[in-house]
């Protein structure tokens, strides 16, 4: 089954064909950075216009690279939730307009599913029931993956996402966008000893996670060096900050690893590029003769061939959704649109 798949969450206009979940036959993202770039943050509506610009020339780009017609396509499937809702609803019309127009149809993603699922076209091998983090600007969870389509989530951020708290602990530190990135390249050549960062914990819920404190304690940090005229070394507090939330992560990932007992992980997200969030999961999980996968780094950003792998195992489902499909800002993982292969109507 080949389905093109049409992502449109955030910034990154994208577009892939997937052929039964597994074999990404194209792959084309077109990233919105240098326009966001002046303002240190996506800035919605012109995310929402770029989209409109670009989706129909990536989508083509996405078929003609699989070297195929629109007519071989057996499927369309778009990214319905969660996300800015402007961008997801330039994706979901698109799509919309695209399978009625060639009369095939029409799956919803759930996007935190496809991040999962960028998994299966890294890895032929892997199938559930493992376990997953999911690290990425929007989202922190921990999530076990039951099945294709069936997830339980144990544990989740309270307030920030890992992502956000990398991204503004870099503007803090003055580098640009997106901060994340710039971040774990500066902490590369830093020492992680050189400051301390809190660890903090959720009374009660030992696997939720919560990263505003951590945010705070670093923008309080570079505050009070700047009233002091000091200048701390970029790459020391990128260092020292990226083994802080590194080691949350990892803390309560071997929480959960030892009250689920399961031996094989994943990570999925945009933060799974984290160089250091990367050599910890392969040092502590080889130690433990854990089976881990990690998404070779261009599946770890927002993608489309990661849709369409989710895709297929959606429609094996009775995934399908109608001409009132819609966009939807936030949804749980575990919330599928159609409940009992009927159309909940939930997706508003
Ligand atoms: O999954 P993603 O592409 O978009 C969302 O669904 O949110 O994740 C984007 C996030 C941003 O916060 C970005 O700064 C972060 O992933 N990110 C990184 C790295 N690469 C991307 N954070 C830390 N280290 C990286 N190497
Ligand atoms: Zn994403």
């Amino acid at each position: 089954m080949r389905i093109l798949a049409i992502e449109s969450s955030c910034d990154e206009t994208a577009a892939a064909v997937v052929e039964d979940g597994r074999k990404a036959l194209s792959s084309v993202v077109s990233s919105q950075i240098e326009l966001h770039k002046v303002y240190g943050g996506v800035v919605p509506e012109i995310a929402s216009r770029s989209h409109i610009e670009m989706i129909s020339q990536i989508a083509g780009a996405a078929v003609s690279e699989a070297e195929l017609d629109y007519t071989d396509l057996d499927a369309i499937a778009v990214t319905y939730a969660p996300g800015l809702i402007g961008s997801l609803l330039v994706g979901v019309n698109f799509a919309k307009g695209l399978a009625a127009s060639l009369n095939v149809p029409l799956i919803p993603v759930h996007h935190m599913r496809g991040h999962i699922a960028a998994n299966y076209l890294a890895f032929p091998e892997l199938t559930p029931p493992f376990l997953c983090l999911v690290v990425s600007g929007g989202h922190t969870m921990m999530t076990e993956v039951c099945g294709y389509t069936s997830f339980r989530m144990i544990g989740k951020t309270r307030d920030d996402a890992a992502g956000e708290c990398f991204d503004k602990a870099a503007r803090v530190m003055g580098l640009p966008y997106p901060g994340g990135v710039y971040l774990d390249r500066a902490a590369e050549s830093g020492n992680a000893e050189a400051f301390h960062f809190p660890h903090p914990n959720i009374a009660g819920s030992p696997l939720d996670f919560s990263f505003s404190g951590m945010k705070t304690a670093i923008i309080n940090l570079c505050h009070t060096h700047r009233q002091k005229g000091e200048t701390p070394a970029v790459e020391d507090l990128s260092a020292s900050f990226r083994k802080a939330v590194v080691e949350v992560l990892w803390e309560r990932l071997l929480l959960a690893i030892q009250k689920t007992r399961y031996d094989k992980i994943a990570l999925a997200g945009g933060v799974a590029a984290n160089r250091g969030l990367r050599r910890k999961l392969e040092a502590e999980c080889a130690e433990r003769k854990l089976q881990l996968y990690l998404p070779p780094l261009p599946l770890c950003g927002d993608n489309a061939a990661m849709i369409g792998a989710q895709a297929f195992y959606e429609y094996q489902e009775g995934q399908v959704a109608g001409p009132d499909l819609n966009g939807t800002a936030s949804l749980p993982i575990d919330h599928s649109y159609c409940v009992g292969k009927r159309r909940s109507g939930a997706a508003g």
